[in-house]
C-alpha cells in the first residue's frame, strides 16, 4: 500500500471510530404522516421490541421505533409511546436513566404507554397496571392519562444471558412461552391513535 493510501485509510479509520454513532428507528415500512410518531422501548431479550414494531403497525406504520439503547434524540418528534420490558418488578434500567434525563424532551409529547411482562403466565390485573405504569412509567413520563397496556410477554432460553437463564431455570414450573399477540398490540397502536385525534 502507498504512504498516501496507508494515511488516508488511517484517518478514515480513526474517523469511524470518533464519529459519534447516528441513532436509527427500526424503519420497517414508516408511512407519510403530518406528525411525527416515535415508539420507544427497553427490552432485554426483544419482546417489547415486538410490541413496539406491532403497535406502529396498528397505527398504519406511522411511528417509528426506537430502542432506547440507541439514545434516540426525540426532539423532533410530536407524539411518543414509551414502553419497556419488565425483571424483578420493574422497567429497564436504561429506560428509566433515558427518562430521567429526557424528562423535558419527552414531557408533554407522552401518548401511550406499555409494559411487557411475564407474571408468570397469568392473566394481567390492577396489580400489574399500578406496579409498572401507575409506580414506574407515568411518574417519569409525566403521563397519567393516557391509554395504557401491559402485554404478556414471553421467555426464550436462547437469548437470555446464560448466567440468568440457569438461575430461571432452577424455578420449578418455569418453562420457555410466548404469549405476546401482535393483534392486542395492534389494536392498542390503533386505540392510542384515535386517542391522540389520529395524528
Ligand atoms: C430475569 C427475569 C426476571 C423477570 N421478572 C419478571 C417480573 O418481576 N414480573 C413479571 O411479570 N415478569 C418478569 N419476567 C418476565 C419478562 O417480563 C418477560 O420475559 C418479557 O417478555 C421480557 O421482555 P423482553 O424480551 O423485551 O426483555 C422476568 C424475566 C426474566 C428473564
Amino acid at each position: 500500500m502507498k504512504k498516501r493510501d496507508f494515511l488516508k485509510t488511517g484517518l478514515l479509520g480513526i474517523g469511524a471510530l470518533i464519529m459519534p454513532k447516528k441513532s436509527q428507528a427500526l424503519e420497517f415500512y414508516p408511512m407519510p404522516s403530518d406528525k411525527k410518531w416515535a415508539v420507544l422501548f427497553g427490552t432485554w431479550c426483544g419482546t417489547a421490541r415486538d410490541a413496539g414494531v406491532w403497535i406502529s403497525e396498528g397505527m398504519d406504520g406511522i411511528a417509528q421505533v426506537y430502542d432506547v439503547r440507541e439514545k434516540p434524540d426525540l426532539s423532533s418528534y410530536d407524539h411518543i409511546i414509551i414502553g419497556s420490558a419488565i425483571r424483578s418488578n420493574e422497567i429497564h434500567p436504561l429506560l428509566k436513566e433515558y427518562l430521567e434525563e429526557n424528562r423535558s424532551v419527552i414531557e408533554g409529547k407522552v401518548r401511550g404507554l406499555f409494559a411487557v411482562c411475564g407474571n408468570m403466565m397469568q392473566p394481567v390485573e390492577k396489580e400489574q397496571y399500578d406496579a409498572f405504569i401507575g409506580y414506574q412509567l407515568s411518574p417519569l413520563t409525566g403521563a397519567y392519562d393516557v391509554p395504557a397496556m401491559v402485554f404478556l410477554g414471553r421467555i426464550t432460553w436462547g437469548l437470555m444471558e446464560p448466567d440468568v437463564r440457569d438461575r430461571m431455570q432452577q424455578i420449578p414450573g418455569m418453562v420457555e412461552y410466548d404469549n405476546l399477540k401482535r393483534p392486542e398490540c395492534m389494536a392498542f397502536g390503533k386505540q392510542v391513535r384515535e386517542a391522540a385525534g389520529r395524528g
